[in-house]
């Protein structure tokens, strides 16, 4: 069965643009792929130098994926950290690209541009993202758009690899970019932490239902029609609710003296429908860091032995080993 792989970077509790444009399309790979699914720690440590903070972010994360349902019997789940193995193949790719290719990184070029003086681990981040990748021989990768250089340089550096080491020393991922689902945020940018317009993922209802409200939609009258497509609180219920509910209410608000206020209401509910029980199931797995700490350490032995028969190989292949 082909691999599919993807690193999630521990920023602070997801959000429901998280889950609807990468956690559920995730989650639905697994069915159809073998998964292996990470905190990229490190990754986040090129931009985080609080250690509560982001040592929390790690449970955080873990709760939440396990709380939409990520079944850590069937998808190798793990810190990043925990398998040192990816640190020695960064090193090995960063032997292996020009330096140029790093700098041409978009996330390197925009510090710069910005004035700021990254740091070396910025610069570095795609060849660890790379190795992430290739240590796992990993085949798909689901990410957004905007992981689509770091998954052309793993690329690059895998074709590399087997060119001048031989055939089959590494695995050439595949990216998926996933089919943009653009979730709007309340004031209708995409959803995103650094606008400050976002759905909390488990919020209580209260919460959920004050969220919804700060939604920004039109001023008609209530008995005048009103077109759903494209609005914002329509495109967040088409997201979350089926396509029969999603029809029903398009209707009524085509038919005018149904407003704004009532989506949203249904908006709400259906929000809470969706997310009530990973709600409850993530407050129980969040309140517990020790069983958190199994289930990733239990998920690092199974990407550990994978890990090393890779980095076997490839020393071999090198000339760090002698051939085995
Ligand atoms: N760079 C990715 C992000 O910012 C996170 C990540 C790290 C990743 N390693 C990975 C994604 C390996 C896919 C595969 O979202």
């Amino acid at each position: 069965m082909q691999i599919s792989l993807t690193g999630i970077k521990p920023t602070g509790t997801p959000h429901l643009g998280n889950y609807l444009g990468a956690i559920r399309p995730a989650l639905e790979l697994t069915e159809r792929f073998e998964s292996i699914y990470f905190i990229a720690d490190y990754h986040a440590f090129t931009a985080t130098h609080d250690p509560k903070a982001l040592c929390s972010h790690v449970y955080d994360v873990a709760a939440t994926w396990l709380a939409c349902g990520l079944d850590p019997e069937r998808t190798i789940f793990f810190r990043q950290s925990d398998v040192p193995e990816v640190f020695e193949l960064s090193w090995i790719f960063q032997c292996l690209l020009p330096a140029g290719q790093l700098e041409r990184g978009h996330a390197y070029k925009d510090a710069l541009a910005r004035g700021d003086s990254p740091n070396a681990g910025v610069l570095a981040y795609p060849a660890l993202m790379a190795a992430d990748i290739i240590l796992y021989g990993a085949h798909v990768v689901p990410v957004g758009r905007d992981q689509k250089q770091h998954l052309e340089l793993a690329r690059d550096v895998a074709v590399r690899v087997n060119h001048l080491f031989g055939e089959g020393t590494v695995v050439v991922p595949e990216p998926r970019i996933q089919s943009e689902v653009m979730v709007p945020g309340l004031d209708g940018r995409k959803m995103s932490k650094s606008y400050d317009n976002y759905v909390p993922l488990f919020a209580g209802e209260r919460e959920l239902k004050q969220a919804v409200m700060k939604i920004v939609t039109g001023s008609e009258p209530l008995e005048a029609p009103k077109e759903p497509e494209g609005t914002t609180a329509f495109t967040l219920f088409q997201l979350v609710a089926s396509a029969e509910q999603a029809a029903e209410q398009a209707a009524k608000l085509r038919a005018g003296g149904y407003g704004w206020g009532h989506l949203k209401q249904a908006l709400a509910q259906a929000l809470d429908a969706e997310l009530g029980p990973q709600r409850a199931r993530y407050s129980a797995l969040r309140s517990d860091e020790a069983a958190l700490d199994q289930v990733l350490a239990r998920g690092a032995e199974k990407a550990r032995a994978r890990a090393q028969e890779t980095i076997m190989r490839v020393r071999r292949r090198i000339g760090i080993r002698k051939p085995g």
